[in-house]
């Protein structure tokens, strides 16, 4: 990569009315991330460069929410929504300065690749003053169209301004383009709004560069880099191509799915080569999975960190604070929430296992609940190294459970159980001899006593 400096200005101003939403527009979620925080991601992943994000509506909540995902920001308000050019231009201070790149991207274009702004920075260094970012949508409509000659791009016409010959051209503009940095304020400042809607258009400096014989081109993407989103219709559309493109990533990375149309990623899912997951899989955001585990299909997974080897599901749900170690087995219709199980432990059916940590080896039975809240509080269950709990128990923490003790089936714990011991916690089995005959007796002359009222 480049030593070059670089600013990246992120528009984000829009209203977004068209999501009708009480979040702005660039808040919404792509795969647990909001759609301007993949932007900010997509700009960290190229290197080295600031950020500056122009915001509008809600701006307090878009500021905070990028904040938590990127330091090296400056938050600048766009007051009035004057055009992309007066937009750039609320970011003037971050722009002085000073920096050898500067970037222009939509903050609603969450599926923009790294790999775009590296190519747009690698023009820049190869002596370009303005590289524009051109596709070819299935319909042009609505585009600014990439007007070239002999290889250099001399003007972008925006829709409304566009002579009937222009409309024809499918070569558009994608919103992203980058200018060098020493040139790009005289050149923003010198944009007028004279045209069909009253507004400063950032696409405008493109004839303006030309006027002064600077070097101008367009580079093409593909399409899916400039997706906009603007309804909650393209949100969705946004989201499938986001985890196709994941997906895609995961299995040629070495990990195996079956229906990979039915497994859905966080932005943040870490998955080790030669795990295979199976159909209907559903993961949160923080969750990562080593090597040689076998998620079964219908597990919902967020915030958990699984170990080599291990078995998940089927039907299994892990919660924030679930953390495996390598061996372990959590079977169907198991809950596990905040609680460290312990290497080649077992868990192999309906149970809830919250605020605990479940010892090595530890066979816990179908059934098994740890009673960990009592309406106000939360409390630990401390369950040690091989042990063995019959199916069917309540432990009602705060409670432990030595290494190697053994808990009857159908038990209720509310006291420790030290090590290598056997806890009963129910009611001893009574037998009456001959007491079924008896009982079946008086029901059946119960029965015809009323029939015969
Ligand atoms: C823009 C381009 C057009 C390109 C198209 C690609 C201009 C003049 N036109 O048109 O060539 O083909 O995008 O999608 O640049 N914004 C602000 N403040 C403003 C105006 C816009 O922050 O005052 C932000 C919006 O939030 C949005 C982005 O800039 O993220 C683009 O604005 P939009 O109004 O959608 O521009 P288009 O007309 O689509
Ligand atoms: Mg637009």
């Amino acid at each position: 990569m480049t030593s070059r400096t670089c600013l990246t200005v992120i528009l984000a101003a829009g209203e977004g009315t068209r999501m009708k939403s009480s979040l702005p527009k660039v808040l919404h979620e792509i795969a647990g991330l909001p759609i301007v925080g993949h932007v900010a991601k997509a700009v960290q992943g190229a290197g080295g460069s600031d950020i500056a994000l122009v915001v509008g509506r809600g701006a307090d909540k878009v500021e905070t929410s990028v904040r938590a995902l990127v330091s090296n920001i400056t938050v600048h308000e766009q007051v009035e929504r004057l055009g992309t050019g007066h937009a750039v231009l609320a970011a003037q201070s971050a722009i002085e300065a000073g920096y050898d790149d500067i970037i222009v991207v939509f903050g609603d274009t969450p599926l923009i690749e790294t790999s775009a702004l590296e190519m747009a920075r690698e023009k820049l260094a190869g002596g370009s003053d303005i590289v524009v970012m051109g596709f070819r949508p299935e319909n042009p409509h609505g585009y600014g169209r990439l007007i070239e000659q002999d290889g250099r791009l001399i003007a972008i016409r925006e829709e409304k301004d566009a002579s009937e010959s222009e409309k024809k051209i499918g070569f558009c503009n994608g919103g992203l383009m980058a200018l060098r940095g020493d040139s790009a304020l005289a050149l923003l400042h010198m944009i007028k709004n004279e045209n069909a809607k009253g507004e400063y258009y950032l696409t405008d400096v493109v004839e303006i560069a030309n006027s002064q014989g600077k070097s101008v081109v367009a580079i093409e993407i593909s399409p899916d880099n400039v997706i906009g989103i603007n309804t909650r219709l393209e949100l969705a559309e946004a989201e499938a191509i986001w985890q196709n493109r994941k997906r895609r990533e995961m299995m040629l990375a070495g990990v195996s799915m079956q229906a990979p149309e039915t497994v859905f990623f966080s932005h943040d899912t870490v998955i080790e080569a030669d795990v295979t997951l199976e159909p209907n899989i559903v993961f949160g955001p923080g969750v990562s999975i080593a090597s040689g585990t076998v998620i079964h299909a219908f597990s919902h997974i967020e915030g958990a960190s699984i170990g080599a080897n291990a078995s998940i599901g089927p039907f299994a749900r892990l919660r924030p604070g679930a953390n495996l170690a390598a061996k372990a087995k959590v079977g169907n219709f198991v809950e596990v929430k905040n609680a460290k199980i312990g290497q080649g432990a077992k868990l192999n059916h309906l149970s809830y296992i919250g605020d605990a940590t479940v010892g090595a080896d530890a066979n816990i039975g179908a059934g098994t609940i740890t009673c960990n809240y009592d309406g106000y509080n939360k409390y630990h269950t401390e369950i040690g190294t091989n042990t063995f709990v019959g199916s069917n128990s309540s432990l009602v923490a705060p409670v432990s459970i030595g290494d190697n003790a053994y808990v009857a089936s159908g038990s209720v714990i509310t006291e420790n159980v030290p090590a290598d011991a056997l806890a009963f916690g129910r009611a001893r089995q009574e037998i009456k001899e001959g007491r079924a005959v008896q009982l079946r007796a008086r029901y059946a002359a119960l029965k015809l006593s009323k029939k015969a009222e």
